[in-house]
């Protein structure tokens, strides 16, 4: 049986791509050319920080440190860092940057 799929919309680019439930948003990214930039990929850096337009239900839940480093930013509550989640249902995505 092949595994359920999960539409991701970027608004900025008013871009749909259809993703296997579980797929790192970072490889959503690198295979749509969706305009958002990765530094360090571990959660220190905010470069990729999003705002969750809908869906945000949809998302992996963050960690304590992702919790920690967005509220050091002063982040609301519908933004996460694009780096440390998976897409496990149908969500948008607007890009913030640091
Ligand atoms: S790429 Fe640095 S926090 Fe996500």
């Amino acid at each position: 049986m092949s595994k359920p799929r999960s539409k991701v919309f970027f608004v900025l680019e008013d871009l749909e791509v259809e993703v296997p439930h579980g797929t790192k948003l970072s490889e959503v990214v690198e295979a749509s050319g969706a305009d958002i930039t990765f530094g360090c990929k571990s959660g220190t850096c905010g470069t990729c920080r999003v705002r969750v337009v809908d869906g945000n239900r949809n998302l992996s839940a963050p960690t304590p440190e992702e919790r920690d480093f967005l509220s050091s930013l002063g982040a609301a509550d519908d933004e996460r860092l694009g780096c440390q989640f998976c897409v496990l249902g149908d969500v948008s995505i607007d890009y913030i940057g640091s």
